[in-house]
């Protein structure tokens, strides 16, 4: 009898057995956008660094929802860039008011998600307060402030509490501040696998929060997880689950799409996957290069990230992706 060999090509055969075949599915309602309100500026004003897209002022972000909720986004996470920069008792009311204004405007169509840091209002550039002699982040110090914080954010109108600055016992201290003050139904979303990358860089300029060159501590690798420890990042998520988190990410997401695919086996919480600024200003560069075709470009990366185990996407082109998706050729 002639040799039987296994006929995988059948599969791939037309577009709609490739359908059939088909093991993820993307859609529009899994996508989170980002969203900067800046207090220095009056207009709109481009990223450079971020290919279409733009700072906010509070206006302008109110246009800007009007128009992703036309597209088919009502998922936000908010980064608030105060004008002011300091060392210690920072002023929140920039960013109250951001929150209030929106939630004004659109009530329960939306779901706001607002990123709780201080790298935006430190003037040294680092996620926490330092101690005097600057060689440090102090953990409890940052904790009790990011908490303080994030129930302003809560009394302000958000819906989700979203800690990205690595402190440890953070997801607990917040989920008690809100919960003790009537919060308990708003969500935490934890950076819980985030790694120092290189790949944050067009996204601190527009942030304006790069640690500066002349801080003894010159870097963020004393929070952030180190790309040699996948323990580190798996544990950490672990944690931050137990301690109370809703949700839980890694991030960059398609650098360490092996991390997904980890936690989706063993954290029963929904997983965000975030393509951050440097990973999607790669696939702007290509495209600007003519090197591939931009939404494609996009597009794959989504389902590969689908495909590690990623329930939501934190995408700066999430408010393309209905448009895109709908044109997908399987
Ligand atoms: C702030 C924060 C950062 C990002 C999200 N929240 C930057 C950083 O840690 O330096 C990165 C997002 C991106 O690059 O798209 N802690
Ligand atoms: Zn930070």
């Amino acid at each position: 009898m002639e040799k039987q060999y296994s006929n995988q090509r059948r599969l791939r055969a037309n577009k709609h057995i490739r359908e059939l075949a088909s093991t993820v599915t993307l859609t529009h309602l899994d996508f989170i956008q980002p969203l900067f309100v800046d207090e220095s500026i009056s207009a709109q004003t481009p990223i450079n660094s971020l290919s279409g897209i733009n700072s906010e002022t509070i206006e302008s972000a109110l246009a800007q929802i009007e128009s992703d909720l036309a597209n088919g986004i009502s998922k936000f996470l908010v980064f608030p860039i105060p004008k002011t920069k300091a060392v210690k008792d920072f002023n929140f009311a920039f960013v109250a008011e951001v929150v209030k204004k929106i939630r004004s405007v659109f009530g329960d169509r939306i779901w706001l998600a607002l990123d709780a840091c201080l790298c935006a209002y430190t003037s040294h550039g680092h996620c926490g307060i330092l101690h005097p002699d600057g060689t440090r982040v102090l953990n409890h110090e940052t904790t009790s402030l990011l908490a303080k914080y994030s129930l302003q954010l809560a009394q302000a109108g958000a819906d989700c509490i979203a800690p990205s600055d690595l402190m440890d016992g953070q997801i607990a201290t917040i989920r008690n501040i809100l919960n003790e003050n009537d919060f308990d139904h708003i969500s935490i979303m934890s950076y819980s696998a985030k790694f120092s990358s290189e790949y944050y860089g067009p996204f601190r300029d527009a942030c304006k929060s790069t640690p500066n060159v002349n801080n003894v501590l010159r870097n963020r690798k004393t929070y952030q997880i180190s790309p040699f420890n996948a323990d580190d990042a798996v544990q950490s998520s672990v944690r931050d689950w137990e301690e109370g988190a809703d949700i839980v990410m890694v991030k960059p997401a398609l650098l360490n799409s092996d991390i997904l695919y980890k936690l989706k086996k063993i954290i029963p919480v929904p997983l965000a996957a975030y393509h951050v600024s440097g990973e999607y200003q790669s696939i702007e560069l290509l495209a600007r290069h003519g090197s591939l075709e931009r939404k494609r470009g996009h597009v794959e990366v989504w389902i590969s990230l689908k495909r590690a185990g990623a329930d939501c996407i934190i995408s700066y082109a999430a408010r393309f992706a209905e448009a895109w998706i709908k044109k997908i050729e399987y």
